[in-house]
C-alpha cells in the first residue's frame, strides 16, 4: 500500500474510487456537496433513496458520476458529527478501504472536514495510515501457499489524500504513518507466530536483521555470558525449557553524542509461558505464545525510530526464553539471587516475567538511560482491571507518566494511569528471601507486579506498561494488536522534536 497526498478539487481527482464523507445528522460534508453540484444531484439522490443515511461506517459506491473524473465514489457513513472522534475516523477508513470495489487499484479520500477534535492534519493523516494498513495485514506465513493466495488483497492500493490546498502537515504525517505502521505489523507478525517458531533465538535472529537493515547494533547473549553477569533469577526461569534464552541488546544512535541519555526500551520476552511447575490451566493456553509481545514492541519501536530517523538515542533490552514445567525446572518455594544481588522466593513459577525483567532492569542502567520503559504481558489482573482498551501504566515519576500519557492519547494506543506507591509492598515480604515473586491472591496483582519490578530501579526515571490485556485480541479475530508500538513511537517521536 503507497501513501500520498494531492491538492486538487475532489471532482478533479482522478482515482479508481474517491470517498467523500455523509454526517448522520449534517448531511453532506465539504466534499460530498462539492461532488453532488458538479454530478446534478448523485449524492442527494443516493441518500433520498435511503441507501445512505450517514451511520458509522456504512457505505455506498456510485459509478460514472457526470462531472466527476474518478470511476467511483463512495459515500461513507461518519455517524453525528458531535460524536465524531479517533474511534469514527478510523472505521470509516476502514469502511472505504474495504468497501470501495475489488477493481480499485487508486483511491482518494476527500477527508478535509473529517475533522477529530484535538487532532492536526498530521495526526489524521497518520490514524488514515494505520487504520488503512490494519485492513491489509495478514498472518499466513505459516498456512500453504494455497491458502496464502485465496487471502491476499485483490489489487494492491494507492491511497491518495485529496486536500483543496497543500498541507505540509498531511504528507509528513503519511510518511510517518508508514513507518509506524511497518513497526506495528512487525509487532503483530511476531506475535502471531507460534512458541515452536518464534524463539528466544528467532527474536534474536530478528533484532540481527534489524540491525543489519537499519544500521542499528545488535549484541546477542547465550546462556554462559547472562550467568556471567549474574542475572540468577532471568536464568531460574530458563531451567524447564530446552531452548537455550537469549539477552538481545539493540542499540539505535539517532542522536549521537556517544550513545549519551538513551531512552531504554526493556521488552518481556517469554516465547511461550505454560507457568511453569505451577502450570497453567488448559483453556486458551495456546495464547501464552504471545508472551513475548513486549519484546516485538520493542523490536517493532525500533524499526519504525530507525526509518524515522529520529533524532533520539534508544537501548532496547530483551531478555528472551521459555517458561516450562520438567525435572529441572525450577520449582514454588526455591529462591534465586537476581543480578541486583537481592534474593527472591519464587513463590509461584507462574510470576516468571517480573523474574526476567528484573535483570534486565539491572542491567540496563549501565547505559545511564534518561528514562527506562518496560513492556511486559505481565498480568492477568490488568486484563481484570482494565480489559482490552488501556495499557496500564505504572509510573513513581509524574513527568514522564504524563509523556507516556500524552502520547497514548494522540497516537489513539491508550493507556490509563495506576498506582506503584510502597503502601503495596508489604504484600512482597518473605520470611526466607530478600522478597516474594507475587503478593496476595486476588489482591492488586498488577500492582504488585509493578511494585516487584520498582524494587530494581530505585532513583531511575521508570514506567512500566502491562500490556497484557492490550497485546492481543481474543475470539474471531484473534491475533496481536501491535501495541504499544503506536504509543512508543508518538513517545520517542515527541522527545526528539
Ligand atoms: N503472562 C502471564 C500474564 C498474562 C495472563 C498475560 C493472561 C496475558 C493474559 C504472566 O506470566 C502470569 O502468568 N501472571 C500471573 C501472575 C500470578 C501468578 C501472580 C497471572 O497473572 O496470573
Ligand atoms: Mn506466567
Ligand atoms: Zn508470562
Amino acid at each position: 500500500m503507497e501513501f500520498n497526498t494531492k491538492a486538487a478539487a475532489p471532482e478533479a481527482i482522478k482515482a479508481d474510487c474517491l470517498a467523500v464523507g455523509i454526517f448522520e445528522d449534517k448531511g453532506m460534508s465539504a466534499a460530498a456537496r462539492r461532488i453532488d453540484r458538479v454530478s446534478g444531484g448523485a449524492v442527494r439522490a443516493a441518500m433520498a433513496s435511503g441507501d445512505m443515511a450517514g451511520k458509522r461506517a456504512s457505505i455506498v459506491v456510485l459509478r460514472g458520476l457526470k462531472g466527476v473524473a474518478s470511476t467511483r465514489v463512495a459515500l461513507v457513513g461518519l455517524g453525528k458529527a458531535a460524536d465524531f472522534g479517533e474511534k469514527a475516523f478510523g472505521e470509516a477508513v476502514t469502511a472505504a478501504v474495504r468497501g470501495c470495489g475489488a477493481g480499485t487499484g487508486a483511491l482518494a479520500f476527500a477527508i478535509g472536514d473529517w475533522k477529530v477534535v484535538g487532532r492536526a492534519a498530521d495526526g489524521n493523516a497518520r490514524a488514515l495510515v494505520a487504520a488503512a494498513r490494519a485492513t491489509a495485514f495478514r498472518s499466513d506465513e505459516l498456512k500453504s501457499k494455497a491458502a496464502q493466495a485465496a487471502s491476499q488483497e485483490p489489487r494492491r492500493r494507492r491511497i491518495t489524500v485529496v486536500t483543496d490546498k497543500p498541507e505540509r502537515g498531511i504528507a509528513d504525517g503519511l510518511r510517518q504513518g508508514v513507518a509506524i505502521a511497518n513497526g506495528v505489523d512487525l509487532a503483530k507478525r511476531l506475535g502471531n507466530l507460534p512458541g515452536n517458531v518464534c524463539t528466544p533465538e528467532y527474536l534474536a535472529d530478528q533484532a540481527r536483521a534489524l540491525a543489519r537493515e537499519w544500521g542499528l547494533k545488535a549484541q546477542v547473549m547465550d546462556r554462559r555470558q547472562i550467568a556471567a553477569l549474574g542475572m540468577g533469577s532471568f536464568l531460574s526461569v530458563t531451567n524447564g525449557s530446552v531452548q537455550p534464552p537469549r539477552l538481545i541488546v539493540l542499540r539505535y544512535e539517532g542522536a549521537g553524542r556517544g550513545f549519551a541519555d538513551p531512552v531504554a526500551l526493556v521488552g518481556k520476552g517469554i516465547t511461550f509461558d505454560s507457568g511453569g511447575i505451577s502450570l497453567k490451566p488448559g483453556a486458551a493456553m495456546d495464547e501464552m505464545k504471545y508472551d513475548m509481545c513486549g519484546a516485538a514492541s520493542v523490536l517493532g519501536t525500533l524499526r519504525t525510530v530507525a526509518e524515522l530517523k529520529l533524532r533520539v538515542n534508544v537501548v532496547g533490552v530483551i531478555p528472551a526464553c521459555e517458561n516450562l514445567p520438567s525435572g529441572s525446572a525450577t520449582k514454588p518455594g526455591d529462591i534465586v539471587t537476581s543480578m541486583s544481588g537481592q534474593t527472591i522466593e519464587v513463590l509461584n513459577t507462574d510470576a516468571e516475567g517480573r523474574l526476567i525483567l528484573c535483570d534486565a532492569l539491572t542491567y540496563v542502567q549501565r547505559f545511564k538511560p534518561a528514562a527506562i520503559v518496560d513492556i511486559a504481558t505481565l498480568t492477568g489482573a490488568c486484563v481484570v482491571a482494565l480489559g482490552n482498551v488501556h495499557s496500564g501504566l505504572f509510573s513513581k515519576d509524574d513527568a514522564l507518566a504524563d509523556d507516556l500519557l500524552a502520547a497514548a492519547r494522540s497516537s489513539g494506543d491508550s493507556a490509563w494511569r495506576m498506582p506503584v506507591d510502597d503502601d503495596y509492598q508489604d504484600q512482597l515480604k518473605s520470611n526466607f528471601a530478600d522478597m516474594a515473586n507475587i503478593g496476595l491472591p486476588g489482591n492488586a496483582g498488577s500492582v504488585t507486579a509493578a511494585c516487584f519490578l520498582a524494587r530494581f530501579v530505585k532513583d531511575q526515571r521508570w514506567a512500566h506498561l502491562d500490556i497484557a490485556g492490550t497485546a492481543w485480541r481474543g475470539g474471531a479475530t484473534k491475533g496481536a494488536t501491535g501495541r504499544p508500538v503506536p504509543l512508543l513511537a508518538e513517545f520517542l517521536r515527541r522527545r526528539a522534536a
